[in-house]
């Protein structure tokens, strides 16, 4: 796997790492997880940047490590973008108020992505780490918007935004020619729920439409007796997950996660589960790190049909919106969330393009965006 990472960074220009001793086993660890390893020789980071926000040093240290790519998203990069629609499930609106927990469907427009800020990257390119992303907009009947964003793995490296920094800048920091221990293997080291999320299997699903995605931050939903729980989105396809080998996904087309759930529509709608996993009186709902048991029950609260390929090509999903997707929806808990993941998405997330929409030409015209 990392041998062909090394090659496609090369294809792509980025620095492609040494492949000997204790450097390849810390770097395995990181290609498996976040996948920054064919760019490690990149540097750290602005000068003066740490009297920049927080969410301005992220997006300057995504570009540094991938390069930056004006009118791109500085991460999460490649992606493609589909219509369908959402149906809620009888008594959906019991956990929340939001409008589209009952009657009529809501029209979607979902951005399926693949993590990491190099466009064009393949799906299984090393920037990508194994992550996948799933972001929806729900177009609501009265003209309003909500969002919902999703990855593939279940939990987060680290739960606060200066410690997601602070693993970007030690990935930059240890290139080849870095002193061993690296920053990186010290921050590993200092932060054990990192290494375990970077360890974890991830293996590449046979298309988009196979692939379950996790909401990760805990939010509260209020329901319109005014009673709150906190739950966390949980994206199921209905078909059930169905993965590849790693040899398997070597050999496939760059965009095969897409490429597949396109012929999926051909036959028909691709269709998700829409459930919220509640947490139990004493589980963390502030810290993205801590996933709650398997056991913890789900509640449905609808059915989520792909039908198409968004025909008109654009980048359409903007990302973390928070405050409009939740306002009446899910929400970070504010005493909780102070500190958390949470505080920075948005701006991050808003800036990540300098404001501009327009997408790289050649993605276009794939249907990606
Ligand atoms: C400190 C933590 C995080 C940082 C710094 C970060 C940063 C970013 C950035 C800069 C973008 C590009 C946004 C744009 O230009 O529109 C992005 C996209 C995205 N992020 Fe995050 N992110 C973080 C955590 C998360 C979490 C926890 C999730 C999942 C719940 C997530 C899911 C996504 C998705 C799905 C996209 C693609 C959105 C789309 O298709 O429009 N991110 N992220």
């Amino acid at each position: 796997m990392f041998q062909r990472a090394r090659q496609d960074g090369e294809a792509l220009g980025m620095a492609a790492p040494r492949t000997c001793g204790g450097f390849m086993r810390s770097i395995r660890i990181v290609a498996a997880g976040i996948g920054l390893a064919a760019l490690m020789a990149v540097a750290a980071g602005a000068a003066g940047a740490e009297e920049k926000a927080l969410g301005t040093r992220l997006v300057d240290q995504m570009n540094a490590l991938y390069g930056a790519h004006p009118g791109t998203r500085a991460n999460h990069a490649t992606g493609a973008v589909f219509e369908g629609t959402f149906t809620p499930a009888q008594g959906a609106d019991a956990l929340s108020s939001a409008v589209f927990l009952k009657g009529a469907p809501t029209p979607l427009t979902i951005r399926f992505s693949n993590a990491g800020g190099v466009p064009e990257a393949p799906d299984t390119h090393a920037s990508v780490g194994g992550i996948r992303g799933m972001a929806i907009k729900f177009r609501l009947a009265n003209g309003g918007e909500n969002d919902i964003v999703c990855i593939s793995a279940n939990g987060f490296p680290v739960a606060a935004g200066e410690d997601f920094l602070a693993l970007l800048q030690a990935v930059g920091a240890s290139g080849p020619d870095a002193p061993k221990p690296t920053a990186l293997d010290k921050f590993l080291s200092s932060h054990p729920a990192a290494a375990a999320f970077l360890a974890q299997p991830k293996p590449v699903a046979v298309s988009y439409g196979t692939q379950p995605f996790f909401g990760v931050n805990a939010l509260k939903f209020t329901n319109a007796q005014g009673i709150s729980k906190f739950g966390r989105y949980q994206i199921v396809p209905e078909s059930g997950p169905a993965y590849l080998s790693d040899d398997e996904a070597a050999k496939r087309p760059p965009t095969a996660l897409a490429d597949n759930l396109r012929t999926a529509l051909e036959t028909g709608p691709v269709k998700f589960r829409l459930l919220v996993q509640l947490a139990a009186a004493d589980d963390p709902t502030n810290d993205a790190t801590k996933v709650w048991p398997d056991s913890r029950p789900t509640v449905e609260l609808g059915e989520i049909a792909i039908t198409k390929q968004e025909g008109r090509e654009r980048t359409l999903v903007h990302a973390h919106q928070l405050d409009q997707g939740h306002r009446r929806f899910g929400r970070p808990d504010p005493q909780h969330a102070h500190r958390g993941v949470w505080r920075i998405l948005r701006p991050t997330h808003q800036m990540s393009r300098s404001g501009e929409r327009s997408v790289d030409k050649g993605a276009q015209r794939r249907g990606h965006a």
